[in-house]
């Protein structure tokens, strides 16, 4: 086999598994490298966790080879799971000792006892993530795969080593995990072990939600994320684990007239969006720019269905989105709750004129996220219809343009108030108050209309003006 004979060889030059080999040969112990590092091994995907799993002590095995390696850091050691953990260089490296598991119905913790190889394989998720090279010395770098892993890898396909209804009630994370791969490695699920995922998905209330998360992320980070969702829409997590997802989907007829599948609509958006950015909260705001779908749908007979404010009622529904699924609270959640909420504002002016003060508008709300913003709606247009496709296309660009220009006309994106509060303080000699903001909301408002520009001196001017439109005096000229 190529690959594990390329493995050998660089493992010979290699620092940390020259290492390993001669500590494990010097102190005599067994142990085989498991999991996810072997399994990206044979797809070319590069790993930098290892994990390696010891018949016996895998926490002194770990401290042998951290001092062998010369390791700074700390070797964290969780003597309770007889697992060890360190960081060398750029990899993340888990010892543990080989067990075997049994599982209780309340908890995904299982009771766990020393095991041979075959028990620790045994108790692994899926085929693919239990091939086992071995590290002994006399048989370095042979495969130990009694699932047919290989061969699952070959074609493609998640399938758990044993009953996959036990598999999947023992530690119900896996079917996250099941559909996390399938979408990630664009593979399938056995139908059997799909099957036994529809059966068992009510366990998943024993899963924490950062859990949930963490492998939502995951699907959300992949190549095409949609394919993730629709697994988890087909096998009955979806309404469990994000209903507000699930309530997008579905098409009502009235008078002949229908509306788009949102959820479907929603995949297609994020897609696109997963080929113009990497960055998971600018995916996380596709995922919701819809989100109020359900809740602001109306029928009229004149105009069929209508969600008017929903971008408006979708920002706010992010918060308790983000707290439910135990994602954080902080600016991340901000920038998504922006951007839903301004999803709609460079489609409509792509679709109308485009006015200055409309695109400096924009600019002034959406400030450094602008880019993103545009990324978003360019993702937002998912019409089948060539000729409505072009127009839009061209009418983006026009956009575009105008924000550059307007942009190095009145810099308006990290907009600063030209006149602050405090002179407008001094200048009237006022204490903190309504008139402080009333006139600096009329100044902003002007140069956002374009009545005045973004200027010390006009805003100065545009300031005196108001301020004896409501009966103030400056100071300096009593
Ligand atoms: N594992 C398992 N059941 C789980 C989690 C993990 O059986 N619920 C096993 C699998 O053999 C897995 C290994 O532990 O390969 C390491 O788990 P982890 O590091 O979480 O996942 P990886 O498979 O390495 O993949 P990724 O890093 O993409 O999560």
């Amino acid at each position: 086999m190529a690959i594990v004979q390329e493995f050998v060889k660089n493992a010979e030059k290699d620092p940390f598994f020259r290492t390993l080999a001669a500590v494990l040969q010097r102190h005599q112990i067994q142990a085989f490298l498991i999991g996810g590092y072997v399994r990206d091994l044979f797809l070319g995907r590069p790993c930098k966790d290892i994990d390696i799993t010891v018949i016996g002590d895998g926490t002194r095995a770990a401290q042998l080879v951290a001092d062998e390696l010369g390791v700074k850091g700390e070797v964290h050691i969780f003597k309770n799971f007889g697992t060890a953990m360190f960081k060398y260089q750029d990899l993340d490296i888990e010892f543990v000792g080989a067990r075997k598991e049994s599982y209780s119905n309340l908890s995904r913790k299982p009771a766990v006892s020393i095991g041979s190889l075959a028990d620790d394989q045994n108790r692994r998720d899926f085929t693919i993530n239990a091939l086992a090279i071995s590290l002994s010395k006399e048989d370095f770098g042979s495969l130990l795969d009694p699932f047919n892993g290989m061969a699952d890898l070959h074609v493609g396909v998640i399938r758990t080593p044993l009953d996959p209804l036990i598999t999947y009630s023992d530690d119900p994370l896996r079917m996250m995990r099941a559909i996390r791969f399938a979408t990630q490695l664009n593979f399938n699920i056995e139908p059997a072990s799909f099957q036994a995922i529809r059966t068992q998905k009510k366990r998943i209330e024993i899963i924490s939600k950062e859990r949930i998360a963490d492998e939502l992320n995951k699907i959300i980070l992949s190549g095409q994320p949609s394919v993730g969702f629709k697994l988890l829409r087909e096998c009955g997590l979806l309404p469990l684990i994000f209903p507000e997802l699930s309530a997008l989907e579905g098409v009502e007829t009235r008078q002949g007239k229908s509306h788009k599948d949102n959820f479907f609509h929603t995949l297609e958006v994020l897609d696109n969006l997963s080929g113009l950015s990497p960055d998971l909260w600018l995916r996380w705001a596709a995922l919701l720019h819809d989100i109020a779908k359900p809740s602001t749908k109306r029928f009229d007979p004149d105009q069929g269905w209508t969600f008017h404010g929903h971008e408006d009622k979708g920002a706010r529904m992010v918060p308790g989105i983000f707290r439910n699924l135990k994602l954080p609270m902080n600016e991340k959640m901000k920038y998504v709750q922006k951007l839903v909420l301004l999803h709609l504002r460079p489609i409509v002016l792509a679709k109308s004129e485009v006015s200055d003060s409309a695109v400096r508008r924009l600019l002034f709300e959406a400030g450094d996220d602008i880019d993103d913003l545009m990324k978003l709606c360019q993702a937002d247009v998912t019409t089948k219809n060539e000729y409505k496709q072009k127009k839009y296309r061209a009418n983006f660009e026009l956009v575009k343009q105008k924000l550059v220009e307007v942009e190095e006309k009145d810099k308006v994106r990290n907009w600063q108030p030209p006149v602050t509060g405090e002179l407008i303080m001094q200048e009237f000699n006022l204490k903190p108050g309504r008139e402080i903001g009333l006139i600096k909301n009329a100044i902003r408002e002007a140069i956002l209309d374009g009545i005045i520009p973004n200027e010390y001196e006009a805003a100065y001017a545009f300031m005196l003006e108001r301020a004896r439109e409501i009966g103030l005096t400056p100071v300096n000229k009593k």
